[in-house]
């Protein structure tokens, strides 16, 4: 799935990166039970998928990654897997996700799934065969360990969901090890037979016809073989890992993670096209988020940026980040950028605060830095996170932690299509599995038929981003630019300048073309010299020669 062997410029050093479909496109991450039901159960579906795939062609996005489609009780909604090797049933059959792997790549699309080598759900055969004792075939697959001498727990590391991460199973007296539910062991990744049949589950896939996989948690599969306490965070650490208590050193974060990052990156390689893995490494910190891919070409092809993701969207600290990683990652790396997932929440609420300008800058930002970017279901409507009870959650984090802010069921609401009842989404009277925000504000019907909407700001950034090379493999340059605006150029040809701020601005030296506005009135406009830009509008400029 390589394209053209023609190579591009890297980051500052100047490097050498070839062109490829992954780097060039722009992905679009699914919610499959949030995005299309066609089966009247509330439920979105693989053939709601396949129903919408005209959209996303329209869109003109090259990757699609599918949050969790394989068997689970859904305690962790699929994040906690039962069979690796097959497709859970209330989203479809085998056949469906052939089908629209097949229907995709009939669009120029290509689909990545998400594995979760982290942990299964603990009604997968291997655990259910670990619980059988001490000498059960599969118990090795998980992390036991014996109490403390006082009885405690063996360590101190804490569930990223909250509480104790070990969960003592009384048949044999031993604890197992969850950095998440009690109801996701964690595997144990020391054993080789583990790597053996994750091995298995990567080919099954690539024979499949997927063009890869989003990894869950890849930071974190490997544990300490000692199982040594985590420390405490220092008034250094991110606030984010400050606010956690521990530093989670060596209950994930290991060195040995590099190992297997390797082993499939060699697979993933050997297979005819290649495929690519894109790892969520949520680490906090540049110089932790590099070593993931490798040399460059022999671990992640793309390593989610979470500084990135929790950065606030502020000039100065967007910049820092980017120009942290321009000058970090090996030339022969890609960035990836993100403003919206799953866990985190959508831009459109996170950064732009509901604001319908912040959230156009959003995705120019993102459509146009050096890097691919993956687009969550919805941006490209601005779809905001829809406010919900958090005493009604699905989500187990904000009762298990008792923090109601770390509800995630508000950023997984389904997508909404059209202002009909049901919004497109599922038929009118149909209880959606989590209820649907307002569609008749913000939906893809009623934005694609007004050119002056994010819909169509998107599709545009994604149009111009295919036509200009400065704009896929073009080099990133930060341009000087006042306080509270960042403007930067790529390649040779093009600038980008943002005013992050409410305030008007003047971004200095620029002479050329407005290509794009947020504006849109803007667009064509002649740039002689100088560019004002108002409270929180961007442009991208075609320079003069
Ligand atoms: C990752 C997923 C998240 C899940 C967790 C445990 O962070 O993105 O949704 O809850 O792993 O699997």
């Amino acid at each position: 799935m390589e394209g053209s062997p023609e190579r591009r410029q890297g980051g500052e050093g100047g490097g050498d990166v070839a062109a490829s479909w992954w780097r060039d496109g722009v992905f679009y991450q699914i919610y499959p039970r949030s995005f299309a039901d066609t089966d009247g159960d509330g439920v979105g579906d693989l053939r709601g998928i396949i129903d919408r795939l005209d959209h996303l062609e329209w869109l003109g996005v090259a990757g699609l990654w599918l949050n969790p489609t394989m068997p689970s009780p859904n305690e962790d909604w699929g994040y906690d897997v039962a069979d690796f090797t097959a497709v859970h049933p209330e989203l479809g059959t085998m056949e469906d996700l052939e089908e629209l792997v097949a229907e995709a790549g009939r669009r120029g699309m290509r689909v990545l799934l998400d594995l979760v080598p982290n942990h299964t759900s603990d009604r997968h055969a291997w655990f259910q065969d670990a619980l059988r004792g001490r000498d059960a075939p599969h118990r090795d697959f998980y992390v036991w360990a014996d109490a403390a001498p006082d009885g405690s727990p063996p360590n101190n590391w804490e569930s990223s969901f909250g509480g104790p991460a070990w969960t003592l199973d009384e048949a044999s007296g031993q604890y197992y090890l969850h950095n998440f539910l009690p109801t996701q062991p964690d595997l144990n990744w020391w054993n080789e037979e583990v790597r053996e049949a994750f091995d298995e589950i990567l080919r099954f896939w690539f024979e499949r016809g997927i063009a890869g996989f989003r990894i869950d948690v890849t930071h974190g599969i490997v544990k300490d073989r000692e199982l040594r306490d985590d420390p405490a965070a220092t008034p250094e650490d991110h606030p984010l890992v400050q606010a956690r208590g521990l530093k989670q050193q060596f209950s994930m974060n290991r060195p040995e993670v590099h190992d297997v990052l390797r082993r499939w990156r060699a697979l993933a390689d050997a297979a005819e096209p290649k495929r690519i893995l894109v790892g969520e490494t949520y680490v906090l910190d540049l110089d932790q988020l590099v070593p993931f891919y490798g040399n460059g070409e022999d671990e992640l092809n793309l390593a989610f940026n979470f500084l990135f993701v929790h950065a606030a969207f502020e000039a100065e600290e967007m910049r820092t980040v980017v120009e942290g990683v321009e000058a970090r990652l090996p030339a022969t790396s890609w960035p990836v950028w993100t403003g919206s997932n799953h866990d985190a929440g959508r831009l459109a609420t996170r950064w732009a605060q509901g604001d319908a300008a912040r959230a156009r800058l959003a995705l120019m930002m993102l459509i146009c830095l050096r890097g691919t970017p993956f687009l969550y279901y919805g941006d490209e409507i601005g779809l905001p996170d829809v406010p919900l009870d958090p005493a009604d959650a699905l989500d187990p984090v904000p009762r298990r932690t008792g923090k109601a802010e770390r509800n995630r069921d508000p950023c997984r609401t389904p997508m909404q299509w059209s202002a009909e009842p049901g919004a497109g989404f599922t038929e009118a009277g149909v209880r959606p599995w989590l209820p649907i925000g307002d569609a008749a504000s913000c939906n893809v019907a009623a934005q694609r038929e007004d050119r002056g909407s994010p819909l169509h700001l998107t599709r545009d950034l994604i149009a111009l981003r295919a036509a200009e090379p400065d704009l896929r493999g073009g080099g990133y340059e930060t341009l000087p630019a006042p306080d509270g605006a960042w403007a930067w150029r790529r390649g040779e040809g093009h600038a980008v300048a943002l005013n992050l701020s409410g305030a008007e601005v003047t971004v200095p030296d620029l002479r050329g073309r407005v290509a794009i506005a947020t504006e849109r009135a803007r667009d064509g406009e002649q740039v002689e010299g100088s560019l004002a830009l108002g409270p929180w509008q961007g442009a991208v400029v075609a320079l003069e020669p």
